[in-house]
């Protein structure tokens, strides 16, 4: 039996007798199995940037609690989570606004700030999400390639931003999908300190609970004092939570008033919330998620200078390294080995996102790469 379809044997039978135990007298929590790092075909996934330690086992036993609230709107729960995490920032329950993941407050900005001329201004490469809602707005999209050292070309973008007098959106990813890489907040910090009022920023800080680099703090200290700013979280990453999509975006009430007319209704699952609660501030969730994240960086950087390929410098939970040859069969040639890494991010076509799995699968990856270069496929 290939080991494939060992996996996936043992997968399907495993989920088989967990759902019959729900029946009998085993513990409910045997009805949710391994964490999905996996997918049906046993394949690893090191390409969405997720968190490879799966949900804790508080989310897993709140999750199946909240079971019995499906029949109900999520309106209540829903408040008492926006009290919590408003509470946990040190602002008002109106100073948070909810979404289905952050790519929802992501959308809701992109909607709320469109006007005629106005200018979305965004790293290249960044965080395309931004990109695929603007489309249908009335921007014009400015794209400003990063700098040599794969910081956020501030300068430039505030060119772009400001030279025109008309509104500006302003992406800022830090640290920066698909670079893993950190723009300094205190030149940020001087920017927001004095842009017009027409410049909006929406800050995503989807990774920031993995970053090291103390050269880089969070935007939140400008929300009471500035409505053209917007941060945006995630339960997506650290959180393990991705499947559930649950973010927010933390605010001045009136920007966060703005941005709710654009939320969906009842956006927010009870699953996703009572998950969410539960992992919320879990100290030795974040600790434990941070060490994994460390020990399998640490793990693909030697591998990656051993071999000689580059690598960018990393403060999340993925990097970018140089494949030596054409993305797309590299790509396909990962796969065939059983490891799912990276998409396309031009103009990046000669670099590889990977995702940092579990350090036995970054074990495995690295082991895969040595081989390629005895092939001389990198
Ligand atoms: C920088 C960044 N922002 C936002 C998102 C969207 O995350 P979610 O909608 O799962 O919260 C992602 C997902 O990968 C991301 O990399």
């Amino acid at each position: 039996m290939r080991r494939r379809d060992f996996i996936r044997t043992g997968t399907i039978s495993g989920v088989l007798a967990g759902s019959g135990a729900l029946a009998a007298s085993v513990h409910p929590l045997a009805a949710v199995g391994a964490p999905g790092r996996r997918t049906a075909d046993g394949d690893v996934r090191l390409n969405s940037n997720e968190n490879p330690l799966g949900i804790s086992p508080r989310a897993r036993e709140a999750l199946l609690e909240a079971i019995t609230l499906s029949n109900r709107y999520p309106s209540a729960q829903h408040g008492a989570l926006v009290s919590k995490l408003a509470a946990a920032h040190e602002v008002a329950d109106s100073q948070i606004v909810l979404g289905t993941g952050s790519a929802e407050v992501l959308q809701m900005v992109v909607q709320a700030y469109a006007a005629p001329r106005a200018k979305l201004v965004m790293a290249d490469p960044t965080y395309e999400a931004v990109t695929n809602y603007q489309r249908t707005e009335a921007y014009e999209l400015v794209k400003v390639p990063l700098t040599s050292s794969y910081e956020h070309d501030l300068d430039r973008m505030r060119e772009a931003a400001e030279g025109s007098g008309h509104p500006a959106l302003v992406y800022l990813c830090n640290p920066n999908n698909p670079t893993a890489t950190v723009t300094p907040s205190a030149a940020i910090d001087a920017w927001i300190a004095d842009a017009p009022e027409h410049v909006f920023f929406l800050s995503d800080e989807a990774y920031i609970e993995y970053v090291e680099d103390d050269r880089m703090w969070s935007s939140l200290r400008w929300i009471e004092e500035k409505r053209n700013l917007v941060v945006v979280r995630t339960f997506s990453k650290i959180y393990g939570l991705a499947g559930l999509r649950l973010g927010y975006g933390i605010g001045h009430p009136d920007t966060i008033a703005r941005l709710s007319d654009f939320a969906s209704r009842n956006n927010v699952n009870q699953l996703a919330i009572a998950a969410a609660d539960a992992s919320f501030r879990d100290e030795g969730l974040m600790t434990k998620s941070r060490e994994v994240n460390r020990q399998s960086r640490e793990m693909v950087e030697a591998t990656l200078d051993e071999l000689g390929l580059d690598r960018m410098p990393t403060q999340a939970n993925f990097l970018m390294h140089r494949i030596n040859g054409d993305l797309a069969t590299y790509r396909n040639r990962m796969a065939d080995a059983g490891l799912l890494v990276g998409r396309d991010f031009p103009p990046k076509l000669d670099w590889n996102r990977l995702s940092f799995g579990l350090p036995e699968d970054m074990g495995r990856f690295c082991d895969t790469l040595r081989d390629f270069r005895k092939k001389g496929w990198i």
